[in-house]
């Protein structure tokens, strides 16, 4: 379909077109000149008047004008085209297009020549029927999936996930609020976040316990004790003298014990020790239930070419920084063990953090964050691959987000969550960025080592079950209010 002609000055990468036939933003678009057939991507409309002017000061004037029929007013409507690549051999343009050159909608034909190219599929090309493919093997330069609330990151992570399972990917969700149990797959591995502290270092165990390093005496307690135990437990464990029916019991009392020990040793500290003590009888009537001594490593609950679901939606922000890092420092080991020996976890691994700002904050330090960051670091040549999801990119830490090369971008309005991605990626530009806010939901822009070019994409929408679900307000309230007719019925009667 003509779309209109080239007008003004362009360069290699963009062009301006003064349009007849009106295209939604995000449109793909192809100009044949000399040897180039060029691909680009209209990234913004401006709809005008050269009668109806800015610089008009005369409203009676407009009075007039508004009376005759508004159809007859002379409008334009010109459009910015970001120029991509020119589609004879997938090349870099090296000409700009001349004024009056033609604009088309891109074919079907013409669009599959780009996104069709790579192995999985995520969707549509914008605007088409023509799937919008990734390559798998630039994921190794990790991923982020950002965008305000409801704009499709969770749809977007189930397409992926479980289209990688299938794939034979061995991927790994850990679920802040347990949205993914229920995903519609054969494919499903669901882990409870068991936990065993024996496996742990301090820094992880400490964490868990909100004792933060910087409080030495308390850490130095800890330490102390956290050895003591772990020693005289795998003793026991050895010689059958373990009692498994009140491990939660055992071990904390074991706790107390081992911090009592220390008395002598710390009295001047009896306010620490009292501390350590609150901590650890704490953590063990809250969060007992998920301590397992028997579980000898995570990496035995992974399974391969399986979605594997961690549901963290039960535990406060701290056990979860401990579990997870736990998990991502296992990660990383053992493939590099596998790596080195054979030994280990033999696939690679593909790791999605949701809520990716509140475990890797910028302003926070947590354990973590420190093994996401070594992960996006070392992770390609271990084949150990990380996805961070976040709704507040601007809250994520700078470094992690910027080795996220492929980025999934779905509608963003916060003007200073898009400064902020546009800052971290190598590979965006402002004009691209400027249409976010207008995208509905599950619309999304691709960029990276996966696609090559910038991809606009309507991403599938998930034919199974996700918990995080835009409620419908009207029917649950609906439904409360049925349920207390009902109830007031059975009191009346
Ligand atoms: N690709 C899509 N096609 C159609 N509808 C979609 C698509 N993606 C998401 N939606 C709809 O938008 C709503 C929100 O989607 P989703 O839960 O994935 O958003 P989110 O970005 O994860 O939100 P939150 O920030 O709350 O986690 C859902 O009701 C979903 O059905
Ligand atoms: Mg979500």
């Amino acid at each position: 379909m003509f779309i209109g002609y080239v007008v003004g000055e362009s360069t290699t990468s963009s062009a301006n077109v003064l349009m007849k036939n009106k295209v939604r933003e995000g449109s793909y678009v192809t100009l044949e000149y000399e040897d180039v057939k060029a691909l680009g991507l209209l990234t913004s409309l401006t709809v005008g008047s050269d009668v109806v002017d800015k610089d008009i000061n005369d409203v009676i004037l407009l009075d007039d004008l508004a009376k005759v029929n508004r159809d007859r007013i002379p409008k334009f409507v010109k459009g910015k085209i970001k120029l991509l690549v020119d589609l004879n051999g997938l090349r870099r343009i090296d000409l700009p297009p001349p004024p009056l050159t033609e604009v088309r909608l891109a074919t079907d034909e013409e669009l599959k020549a780009v996104y069709s190219r790579g192995n999985l599929s995520i969707g549509k090309v914008l605007g088409s029927n023509v799937p919008a493919t990734i390559d798998i093997n630039g994921l190794t330069r990790h991923m982020a999936i950002l965008a305000a609330t409801g704009a499709g990151k969770s749809n977007t992570v189930a397409v992926l996930s479980t289209r990688l399972a299938e794939l034979g990917a061995t991927v790994v969700i850990f679920d802040y609020h347990g949205e993914y149990s229920s995903l519609n797959t054969k494919r499903l591995n669901l882990i409870e976040p068991k936990l065993n502290p024996l496996k742990f270092s301090t820094k992880e165990f400490a964490t868990l316990l909100n004792i933060r390093e910087n409080a030495h005496i308390q850490y130095r307690i800890l330490r102390r004790a956290f050895d003591d135990v772990k020693g005289e437990i795998t003793n026991q464990l050895k010689s059958g003298k373990f009692d498994l029916k009140n491990v939660q019991e055992n071990l904390k009392n074991l706790f107390l014990e081992k911090i009592n020990n220390q008395a002598t040793k710390e009295k001047d500290n009896d306010k620490s020790l009292a501390e350590v003590k609150n901590k650890i009888e704490e953590f063990f009537d809250e969060y007992g239930d998920f301590i397992d001594v028997n579980l000898e490593d995570v990496m035995d609950l992974i399974s391969s070419a399986r979605v594997n679901v961690v549901d963290l939606s039960p535990l406060d922000e701290d056990v979860m920084d401990a579990i997870v890092s736990h998990y991502l420092r296992r990660f990383l080991t053992s493939r590099k063990e596998h790596k080195r020996t054979g030994k280990g976890f033999k696939y690679p691994l593909l790791t999605v953090i949701e809520e990716a700002h509140v475990l890797l904050s910028k302003d926070r330090n947590t354990l973590t964050k420190h093994w996401a960051a070594k992960i996006a670091r070392e992770g390609r040549k271990f084949g150990v691959i990380l996805t961070v999801v976040s709704q507040r990119p601007k809250g994520l830490d700078e470094n992690i987000l910027s080795q996220t090369l492929n980025k999934i971008i779905l509608r963003l309005v916060e003007p200073t969550d898009k400064k902020y991605v546009l800052e971290t990626s190598d590979n965006l530009t402002e004009d691209l960025v400027q249409g976010l806010s207008s995208f509905n939901p599950g619309e999304a822009l691709v960029i990276g080592p996966s696609v090559k070019l910038p991809m606009m994409v309507k991403i599938d929408k998930y034919e199974g079950n996700l918990a995080g679900k835009d409620p419908n307000l009207m029917e649950e309230w609906n439904r409360a209010k049925e349920e207390e007719l009902i109830g007031k019925e059975a009191l009346e009667w």
